[in-house]
């Protein structure tokens, strides 16, 4: 797998506590590699993607054409990049991973596309943050695999059309509806990545425990999958912080009592929420009654920025139903309030 990435765009938004965020990281980036499942059989969840995949790659397959190209969206740490280093080695092909804020100069983009061979396959993550005259210059790639390249200036300027081997762009974004429709329609599949069970999680936390050979028991691995938001990647990073707890203060066993006491000591709860997550939802409920709340107020009443607000801390308070997006903006739920221990507004005798 060649990486062509710096991270640039994920290092701007990467913040205090690394352990439960979901963004890429540098170091931990070795160890995420070192446990990525290569093929469809070691990587658990996304059934339907699964499925849907397998009839995609064996047809292109059999007529012995390049794959669709592809657009997978959803909240950082679903698996994105994974999904696409199966789709390259159960293709026996090449991936090169990129992302958009690296291809800023028009020869970021132009150099990548011209090194690519037949086959191999493009990963382009973050997608949505691509320049107007990167995504011009890979709409005739994406269509036809050629480019258009302009040599000499203004009067005496030429375009060559320059013919590239036939490959397929997956691109990745947390954002989809930030995707110009140009560029969304280029794309033969657009899948949508979704949370996992606890179920799938316990399994992904077994899986690396074996990699990281330390025991775990079932319940063990519950209890960090309970608390892992719904994301692969968190769950990955909180069995190898457990695992350090279990060998240096425990017995080298992952169980229910080990897990829950680790988890404690690094102050992630039984919702899997950090400080930022629980500041962000107390902030609502004690400023602002419950909200609703603009979002830029929050962010900088946290001061945190907005990007990283909406694209790691919202999925997950969103879809485990603490906080509603409203058109007048965000608002703790019931479930929120209750949560932090306060009483939901609803519960609350009136006075007059
Ligand atoms: N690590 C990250 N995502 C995974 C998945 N879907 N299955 C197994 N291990 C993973």
């Amino acid at each position: 797998m060649a990486i062509f990435s710096d991270n640039m765009g994920k290092q701007e938004i990467r913040k205090k506590n690394p352990i439960i965020k979901p963004e890429t990281i540098e170091y931990d980036t070795t160890f995420e590699n070192s446990i990525r499942p290569k093929d469809f059989n070691n990587y658990i969840g996304q059934s339907a993607l699964k499925e849907t995949l397998k009839i995609i790659l064996e047809a292109a397959k059999l007529r012995d054409k390049p794959l669709d190209h592809m657009l997978f969206y959803g909240p950082p740490g679903l698996g994105k990049t994974t999904i696409a280093g199966v789709i390259a080695a159960q293709m026996g092909v090449d991936i090169k991973i990129t992302s958009a804020p690296a291809l800023e100069r028009p020869r970021d983009i132009i150099g990548i596309l011209m090194s690519l061979k037949g086959g191999e396959i493009l990963f382009i993550d973050e997608i949505h943050r691509l320049n107007k005259i990167a995504e011009e210059i890979l709409y005739p790639a994406m269509e036809d695999f050629t480019l258009d390249m302009t040599t000499g200036k203004s009067q005496t300027a030429k375009t060559l059309r320059v013919q590239i081997p036939k490959f397929t762009l997956i691109g990745a974004t947390t954002k989809v509806g930030e995707l110009s429709s140009p560029l969304r329609d280029r794309f033969g599949m657009i899948h949508r990545l979704e949370f996992y069970t606890i179920e799938e999680l316990s399994k992904v936390v077994e899986r690396t425990a074996k990699i990281l050979d330390i025991k775990i028991t079932a319940d063990g691995a519950k209890a960090i999958a309970v608390r892992s938001r719904g994301t692969p990647r968190i769950a990955n990073r909180l069995v190898k912080r457990v695992a350090d707890f279990a060998i240096v203060k425990y017995e080298g066993i992952i169980d229910n009592k080990v897990a829950n006491e680790s988890l404690d000591v690094l102050k992630i709860d039984e919702f899997g929420l950090d400080n930022t997550d629980r500041a962000l939802l107390n902030l609502i409920i004690e400023k602002y009654d419950g909200g609703p709340v603009g979002i830029e107020t929050i962010a900088a009443a946290l001061s945190e920025d907005v990007r990283t607000i909406e694209d790691v801390c919202e999925p997950y308070l969103l879809q485990a139903g603490l906080l509603q997006r409203t058109p007048r903006g965000r608002k703790v739920s019931p479930e929120g309030f209750r949560h932090l221990g306060f009483k939901a507004p609803s519960e609350q005798t009136k006075l007059f």
